[in-house]
């Protein structure tokens, strides 16, 4: 028996999958780590935090399912696209980490846009600047942290910082190094143009490798701390995005998925670059060797629906320990007793800013239309549709940007709610499919393994093999319309509120 690990550093936890080497899912652990917010609008994480989690969710993922170590033949990585992590020459974490959702950049986003100059940026790093990449992350240290940017030697994203703590090699995967937005997207190398405009020396950049290559084997180090075994073979790996798609079949033209975790991405496969609608949404490096997708992202979507949890649904909460349950499960039972359009309520879910379409830090989470007969259920309902309406907003301009599909095949915590993908079916109008696998990027990461390591051919036909449709969700006509009428309005909420949201921003 042979088996393929996938590791997915996430936002919340580190999921180890353990699969077969034929592809078959054996089973995974999770260990959970603290998100701290500093300050509002400001997310970090301690990359030692998820080195101890990949630690243990390793230990016991070897141990639950009894696998001899020599056995694991391949290990792939996935994880939180653009969160940087500075190392220094010893390759000593210098500051916690800086998150996709951390929202200070404004000020260093408006300095790249001159520095650089939007033409020459999405010529060559395909999208413009936005708070949550990598490189306005760098400019802010220098700015404001002169001290530990000095210190810097190295910077990494969180998968390859695991990868560096498991291997001892220092790499960079070229999926994830597309959301730093210092690399020649279309050239798949690091931009010297971008990096000289931005006065950065080029040797914080690590070397790049491929998503399924071999990038270092698991040090004595490591395997002494993990239960590996010294020599296994660690891949590339690739964004936590880009594996979803390979975990979800998204590796041909024509497909697109959503992905309800604590951000949620509508995403769509392309053979060939394309700079979307001047770079309102963003254009990546695909996991798939050479091609490429293009995604919108919603900063809050599972986020919402866990904030409403953990303010206001404590009943819920005690309930669903009582009963066995999850405390979600409870409160979208609570929400399909509602009706559509919540009564009149609707929820913007910017709860940490947005990304597409309005690229803006200041932006805030807000109930409109409120009313004294408004009750629970309706807010629950409100969040799960707001969140619909935020991919409405994507879907148009995956659209406007060429895409024609009907279909949308649905991964991550949020796809396991039948309401929730009832809604979005019908807010967008598109059938809802959801998978034999939900194991997401952890999956994916764990095929790219089996194509570095020689088990499949290569990542489209392990990804085609495996991964079927197994249900299906079609919009309900008549909540259809209702919703593109409510869309409307909810379009209309951002430009009024805009100025509001900057007031607000200099007094908190
Ligand atoms: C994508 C993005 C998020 C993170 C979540 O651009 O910022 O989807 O990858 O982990």
């Amino acid at each position: 028996m042979g088996y393929l690990l996938g590791l997915d550093i996430g936002t919340s936890q580190v999921k180890a999958l353990l699969v077969t080497v034929e592809g078959e899912i054996v089973g995974s652990t999770a260990q959970e780590y603290p998100l701290y917010a500093p300050r509002p609008g400001w997310m970090e994480q301690d990359p030692e935090d998820m080195w101890q989690g990949t630690v243990l969710a390793l230990r016991k993922v070897l141990d639950k399912y009894d696998v001899d170590p020599s056995e694991v033949k391949g290990i792939g990585l996935s994880g939180q696209m653009h969160s940087s992590v500075f190392l220094d020459k010893d390759g000593t974490v210098i500051r916690p980490a800086i998150l996709w959702n951390d929202t200070r950049t404004t000020k260093q986003c408006y300095e790249i846009e001159s520095l650089v100059g939007k033409r020459l940026l999405l010529e060559e790093a395909c999208n413009p600047a936005l708070e949550g990449f990598t490189a306005p992350k760098v400019l802010w240290l220098r700015e404001h942290e002169p001290e530990n940017f000095t210190k810097v030697r190295w910077l990494v994203l969180v998968k390859d910082y695991i990868r560096y703590r498991l291997t001892g090699e220092l790499k960079m995967e070229l999926s994830d190094a597309a959301g730093t937005l210092l690399l020649n997207v279309k050239q798949r190398q690091w931009s010297k143009t971008i990096m000289g405009k931005l006065n950065l020396p080029m040797e914080i950049l690590p070397e790049l490798v491929g998503s399924s290559e071999i990038a270092g084997t698991i040090n004595p180090e490591a395997a002494e701390l993990t239960g590996l075994t010294v020599g296994t073979p660690v891949v590339g790996g690739g964004a936590d995005n880009a594996c979803g798609a390979v975990g979800a079949g998204i590796v041909a033209a024509g497909r697109a998925m959503i992905s309800l975790g604590t951000s949620g991405v509508m995403l769509a496969h392309l053979d060939v670059p394309k700079l979307p609608n001047g770079g309102t949404i963003h254009m990546f490096n695909h996991a798939v060797k050479d091609r490429f997708y293009m995604m919108g992202v919603i900063l809050s979507a599972g986020l919402s629906f866990r904030w409403f949890r953990d303010q206001f649904g404590q009943m819920e909460s005690v309930l669903a320990e009582s009963l066995d349950t999850d405390p979600y499960v409870l409160l979208s039972e609570a929400a399909s007793h509602g009706t559509p359009g919540s009564q009149g309520v609707i929820f913007l879910p910017y709860l940490t800013g947005e990304r597409t379409p309005h690229g803006d830090g200041n932006a805030r989470g807000c109930f409109f239309g409120l009313s004294s007969s408004h009750q629970r259920r309706d807010l629950v309902r409100a969040i799960l549709e707001g969140v619909g309406f935020a991919f409405r907003d994507s879907f148009c301009l995956l659209q406007q940007a060429g895409w024609t599909g009907k279909t949308v095949r649905c991964i991550g915590g949020g796809a396991k709610s039948r309401l929730w993908l009832e809604i979005l079916a019908s807010i967008l109008g598109l059938q809802m499919q959801t998978l034999n696998v939900d194991e997401g990027p952890g999956l994916g990461a764990a095929l790219l393994a089996g194509v570095g390591t020689g088990a499949f051919a290569d990542t489209k036909e392990a990804s085609e093999a495996l991964i079927k449709v197994i249900d299906t969700i079609d919009p309900v006509e008549k909540w259809h319309s209702l919703y593109l009428e409510i869309y409307q309005v909810y379009k209309s909420l951002y430009p009024a509120l805009k100025p509001m949201y900057d007031q607000m921003a200099k007094l908190f």
